[in-house]
């Protein structure tokens, strides 16, 4: 108590108003009013010259407690505040770690699984290893002497448009296009093989593939092949039965057998279509096979000499067979899958029955 009636109830006020503020905001403006250079204090302070000395100093005294104690008062309330202020925030900002356990967050996705068409290419490479062949891949994009010219189709040959496609305009001198098969590959290693003295060749190709084919339940416009090459010394008509034979019981099963009918394919001479037993009947004859008991799935032959000529490979010492085939037709005849558009739709619930 300072003795001074209006000094003690001017404190209590201010003891009352900082009590009441809340907010940072709050305990800012209070501590104007109750302090400030327009408080009731600085008022009573400027009044002070007017008094004689003796009571100048008593009261300044007075005045100097009071506006110490209001201070003190204010700072304590202010660090209350502030206090408060942060744990709300923190409160507010608090994490809750137990929502990831209560599935407030979607579950971790699914492990995943190679597509169908990678399984039957993988399936695929396997046999085709298993019998001593290497495994090995070309550009996608290729010019027309890979795609056509080395193998025997030259421009304006009726024998394009078994082969039509997607051009590309990338500006090179020779026109370049996306591949239509695998065949080109075959052109790919059998130079390579000049240039390093890599003959023989015992090798697959697997690869995707484009034609300008409108989509069906058996043609894609984008679609998998895998082609097989063999250049050796001696190599005859009869390895190439024996070697489509032994991979169609291995892929398809024992009871699945193969036959070659004459055919025509610009880069092998003799040429044929390679037809395996219908994996629906198995061989009684039904619908899909059209009542032969039969399933068309590629096409093979001996490599033509001109073939071995635009590579420079001396036809008189080596010979050598050739296949290919599609990958999706393969898996859309052992797994009976009645729609191919079903391999590139993305229905997961299809998907994940391989
Ligand atoms: N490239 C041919 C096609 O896509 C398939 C083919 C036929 C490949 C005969 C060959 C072959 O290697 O010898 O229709």
């Amino acid at each position: 108590m300072s003795g001074h009636p209006d000094i003690d109830a001017l404190v209590d006020r201010a003891r009352a108003d900082v009590a009441s503020a809340r907010t940072t905001e709050d305990i800012r403006a209070v501590a104007a009013t109750v302090s400030g250079k327009k408080s009731p204090l600085a008022e009573a302070g400027r009044r002070l010259g007017t008094l004689e000395p003796d009571e100048r100093r008593e009261l300044g005294r007075a005045l100097h407690e009071a506006r110490s104690t209001i201070e003190a008062l204010i700072e304590e309330r202010r660090s209350t505040i502030t206090a408060d202020e942060l744990a709300r925030q923190m409160e507010a900002d608090r994490i809750d770690l137990t929502e990831f356990i209560a599935g407030a967050v979607p579950a971790p996705a699914g492990r995943g699984r190679l597509h169908l068409v990678t399984q039957t290419r993988d399936s695929l490479e396997d046999v085709f290893v298993g019998m001593g062949f290497e495994v090995a891949e070309g550009p996608e994009i290729e010019t027309d002497w890979f795609n056509f010219g080395a193998l025997n189709i030259p421009p304006a040959h009726p024998a394009r448009g078994m082969w039509d496609t997607f051009y590309l305009d990338l500006g090179a001198p020779e026109s370049t296009l996306l591949r239509t098969h695998t065949s080109p590959v075959q052109i790919h290693l059998m130079e390579t093989a000049v240039r390093t003295g890599g003959l023989p060749i015992h090798a697959v190709m697997p690869g995707r593939c484009y034609r300008r084919d409108t989509p069906d339940a058996r043609h894609l416009p984008v679609f998998h092949q895998i082609e097989g090459l063999v250049v050796d010394e001696g190599i005859t008509f009869a390895d190439l039965a024996g070697t489509i034979e032994v991979f169609t019981a291995a892929y398809f099963g024992p009871d699945i057998h193969s036959r070659l009918r004459p055919a025509y394919f610009p880069f092998t001479e003799p040429s044929a279509e390679f037809e395996v037993t219908c994996t629906i009947c198995h061989g009684a004859g039904c619908r899909t096979c059209s009542q032969t008991g039969w399933i068309e799935l590629g096409g093979c032959g001996m490599v033509d000499p001109a073939v071995f000529d635009a590579v420079g490979i001396d036809a008189d010492r080596w010979s050598g067979f050739a296949f290919g085939f599609g990958i999706d037709r393969c898996a859309q005849m052992r797994h009976q899958i009645a729609d191919l558009r079903a391999l590139i739709e993305n229905d997961i619930r299809f998907l994940r029955q391989f």
